[in-house]
């Protein structure tokens, strides 16, 4: 890395020069903070992530490196108000990135241990096709009280007010099959055309319906540790092009695990007697994505895989990752439920 410094630019008068930052919460992400605010080189910044960095902390759990590579990340999405738009290319934020993408890669392939990449498309299926709804969905369709799905909703906003972002980074990076088939499934997600049907603008209607900001800046500072992992391992697939494989596994899992668990939510929030935006964004996953499962399966892995089948390995993973954070987010949520019961 070079050790050009990205000054921020001064606002204009009218503006609020204040960047209205996330709150760090341990050394990673006051280190991280403090780098958008002030200038450094790359080589300072390496120097002060990795210092911040305890290599014995589990990166997947520790909410102070998820929410540190989450502003990291945030700059190639919307950026921060009052923060300088070329930070996204700042070298000292892009070595801040890489010295915590390097242990959060890492600790991702450790938890989901050796993977059979011999028939992928297979082995996705294999991965995804248990049948028994999640015990996350479970508790929200049948138990939930309405302060625990309120406080679900809040949680989850962090993705599904951005829902399906980051796998657009991936769409120039795929070919033939595999992008034909990214692009349709993109349509839905993006309204098919219909600004009001954009799958993030019905979350933010689901909120607002209940009185929720609808602006993701408002969920950071209270989103658990492994919420900011769900969304941060979407991010680290979609920027890097040798990840890939994993964007479009990750991608195949995470629609091949929609349908049910959102069959019994929607289920729950009829029951507690919500407003019906809430259950519309549910049910409208319901059979939106038993048909993405199969297009995210067999047209996009599977086109992916006939040319590029040296991915096998890395479209299983991201399958393997998505299922296994998706756990470590349940049990992180149903135990959150538990201590405040
Ligand atoms: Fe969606
Ligand atoms: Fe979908």
């Amino acid at each position: 890395m070079s050790d050009i410094v990205i000054r921020p630019r001064p606002a204009p008068d009218h503006q609020i020069a204040v960047p209205s930052l996330p709150r760090p919460c341990g050394p990673v992400s006051q280190a991280v903070v403090t780098l958008l605010r002030e200038p450094a080189t790359a080589t300072q910044a390496e120097r002060r992530v990795r210092a911040a960095f305890h290599p014995h902390l589990d990166p997947l759990t520790d909410r102070d490196f998820q929410l540190g590579l989450w502003c990291l990340y945030e700059l190639h999405l919307d950026g921060f108000p009052g923060t300088d738009p070329a930070l996204e290319w700042s070298p000292a934020l892009l070595a801040a990135r890489a010295v915590l993408e390097e242990p959060f890669e890492a600790a991702l392939r450790r938890l989901v241990g050796p993977l059979s990449p011999d028939d992928p498309i297979e082995e996705v299926r294999r991965l995804t096709g248990s049948g028994r709804p999640p015990r996350l969905a479970r508790f929200l369709g049948r138990d939930a009280t309405a302060d625990q799905f309120r406080d679900y909703l809040a949680q989850r906003a962090v993705y599904h007010l951005r829902e399906s972002d980051p796998q657009s980074f991936v769409l120039p990076r795929v070919h033939g099959r595999a992008k034909a088939a990214l692009a349709e499934l993109q349509y839905d997600e993006y309204g098919a055309g219909r600004p009001d049907r954009l799958h993030a603008t019905l979350y933010a209607r689901a909120l607002a319906s209940l009185d929720l900001p609808t602006g993701v800046a408002a969920y950071v500072d209270t989103a658990e540790a492994t919420i900011l992992t769900t969304v941060n391992v979407m991010a680290l697939f979609g920027l890097h092009r040798r990840l890939r494989g994993a964007a479009l596994g990750h991608l195949a899992a995470f629609e091949a695990t929609s349908s049910i668990p959102c069959r019994l939510i929607a289920l729950g929030a009829h029951r507690l007697g919500f407003p019906a935006a809430v259950a519309t964004y549910y049910e409208e996953h319901v059979e939106a994505d038993a048909v993405h499962e199969q297009v995210a399966i067999h047209d996009i892995c599977g086109g992916l895989l006939e040319s590029s089948p040296e991915l096998a390995g890395d479209v299983v993973f991201g399958a393997a990752a998505c299922l296994a954070v998706d756990e470590l987010t349940a049990t992180a949520l149903l135990a959150r439920w538990e201590r405040a019961a």
